[in-house]
């Protein structure tokens, strides 16, 4: 028997959560989550969420710096309307209990605002470097007190279920789950499929990102056939914590915006060689200019340090970093920290209308899994909890007009899921070996600079990969980890072959091969299940 309700969503951080919030009001919700719900990339957001919130910013000032970090790519209609909706959004957080650090340390004062790479001015909204964590909290605590959600934790979506399929016309009606521990699949059919799958950076070896983000909202799109774009452009965040325990901690760009330096292992500082900005450029530009010292200089990392501002100062506003550093034996409101970059924000992926809607009818894609236009080439830092509250809540504002003919049609019949002569898996070391493999080809190939020649090698080595997943697939019950891998195989080929038809470097593309931009090829690439990527206009 199939599950059904009228919203079901992918993910449950801050964008999947934020449509939920307000969906609620309008219809049941069922949110699927691989692990536990508050387990998403949201949750290890440190730095926090861009907004006009002080009297001397302006909503252009954050449009300009949107779009100079974009690269010429952003649809400047979409970054207009995030930009101007910010403060609302804000505000709500605020209201569901969301405690931003204040100037006064009061709950309802006026916020304390941080600065970021590529902001001309404070405007980031933050809870000391932990801002995911508390956002997460409160947004599950608001969800969970509407009653009309519920959350089926440790599932995986295996499959969006298409009428296309099974001769019906091309609309999503929900999709096949995996219960993680039964090892059971349900069919859940709902009105409207929402994806907030966050991004992908276990593609790569080294990211920021924890274990869940395997790009599965792109990869289960793609197969059923919603258009995708720029998967090109794949953000390094600067400064990764460099430490052989240290499993994917991030250094907060907060820090540079108090002051922080990048230097050279001798503690020589490097920006001002790279961009006027310094230390504070756009990300791509610092993530580069880190890459080409390390290159240079042959050395491992580089170093962060921020022992100039008062130990107190510095305990205080970075709180979690102080401690985690500390933990590896490190204290740095005394001595600096050895940094790398590593992957950390997918800027492409499903593309979307105004509201969120993909171009798969009934599939609808929030956050980081899609590509609405904001981020263009380069993502501006701190916009991405603002894209997915903004989004979040637009979709579900869109769905509430449509609930009338959403509920005319019938629940459509589709089968269940079937299992065929599939066995347990008795070699998961194929699983293992080809997930690592796969991340090692991306970092080599298809890092932060790239030519054609890895491009090609990345690509003949996914293919190959991709290969023995898809027999792998057919001949073992699907598992959590295998679905995975299936899915980060997936967004390495459209990385890569997007990647291939851009020839020029923009933003985060930078190849030897196209070393300047091409203003003729300001465009965004689009691809799609049988379709190869082509640029198109923006
Ligand atoms: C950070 O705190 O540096 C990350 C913020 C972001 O990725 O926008």
């Amino acid at each position: 028997m199939a599950l059904t309700c009228d919203y079901l969503v992918l993910g449950s951080g801050v964008a999947g959560l934020s449509f939920a919030l307000e969906a609620a009001a309008h219809g049941s919700v069922l949110v699927v989550t691989k692990r536990a719900r508050d387990e998403s990339n949201t949750k290890y957001a440190q730095g926090g969420i861009a907004s006009v919130l002080a009297d001397t910013d302006t909503f252009a000032a954050h449009v300009a710096d949107t779009l100079v970090a974009g690269a010429g790519l952003c649809h400047e209609v979409v970054v207009d309307l995030c930009v101007r909706e910010g403060p609302a959004r804000i505000a709500r957080l605020r209201e569901i209990g969301v405690r931003f650090t204040t100037r006064s340390g009061e709950a309802d004062a006026d916020l304390d605002l941080a600065r970021e790479g590529g902001h001309t001015a404070r405007r980031v909204a933050h809870a000391a470097d932990m801002t995911g964590r508390e956002v997460e909290r409160a947004m599950l605590e608001a969800v969970q007190a509407t009653g009309r959600v519920q959350f089926l934790e440790e599932h995986t979506a295996i499959d969006l279920i298409t009428m296309s399929n099974f001769g019906g016309p091309d609309r999503c009606v929900g999709a096949y789950v995996l219960d993680n521990a039964a090892g059971r699949v349900e069919t859940v059919l709902a009105r409207a499929t929402v994806l907030a799958t966050g991004g992908a950076g276990k593609v790569y070896l080294y990211t920021t990102n924890p274990d869940v983000a395997t790009g599965d909202g792109v990869a289960m799109a793609h197969r059923a056939g919603a258009e995708i774009a720029n998967m090109e452009f794949y953000q390094f965040h600067p400064t990764c914590l460099y430490h052989p325990q240290a499993k994917n901690f991030l250094i907060s760009e907060a820090l540079r915006g108090e002051g922080a330096t990048l230097r050279l292992l001798d503690g020589t500082p490097f920006m001002e060689k790279y961009h006027p900005m310094k230390d504070l450029a756009p990300r791509d530009v610092v993530a580069r200019a880190i890459d080409v010292e390390m290159k240079r200089t042959g050395s491992e990392h580089v170093l962060l340090d921020i022992t100039h501002k008062p130990a107190s100062f510095v305990r205080e506003r970075f709180p979690n970093i102080y401690a985690e550093c500390l933990k590896f034996g490190m204290d740095i409101t005394s001595q600096p920290m050895p940094v790398v970059p590593a992957a950390h924000f997918m800027c492409g992926g499903v593309t979307t209308d105004l509201h969120g809607r993909s171009t798969l009818p009934g599939l609808w894609a929030i956050g980081e899994c899609a590509c609405t236009g904001l981020h263009g080439a380069n993502r501006l830092a701190s916009n991405s909890l603002l894209e997915g509250l903004v989004f979040g809540h637009r979709a579900a504002v869109k769905l509430a007009t449509q609930r009338a003919e959403l509920d005319a049609a019938p629940w459509p019949t589709v089968p269940e899921w079937q299992t065929g002569s599939a066995a347990p898996s008795d070699e998961a070391v194929v699983v293992s070996h080809n997930w690592a493999e796969l991340r090692q080809t991306m970092w080599n190939y298809v890092g932060i600079v790239r030519s054609d020649t890895r491009l090609r090698r990345a690509a003949r080595r996914i293919a190959l990969l991709q290969e023995e997943i898809r027999e792998y697939y057919w001949r073992y019950l699907v598992t959590r980890d295998m679905l995975e891998l299936r899915n980060i195989a997936t967004v390495a080929e459209l990385i890569v072959s997007c990647a291939a038809v851009r020839h020029e470097s923009r933003g985060l593309h930078a190849t030897l091969d196209y070393p300047s931009t091409d203003p003729g090829l300001a465009r965004d690439t689009i691809t799609k299940r049988g379709v190869l990527p082509h640029l198109r206009a923006v």
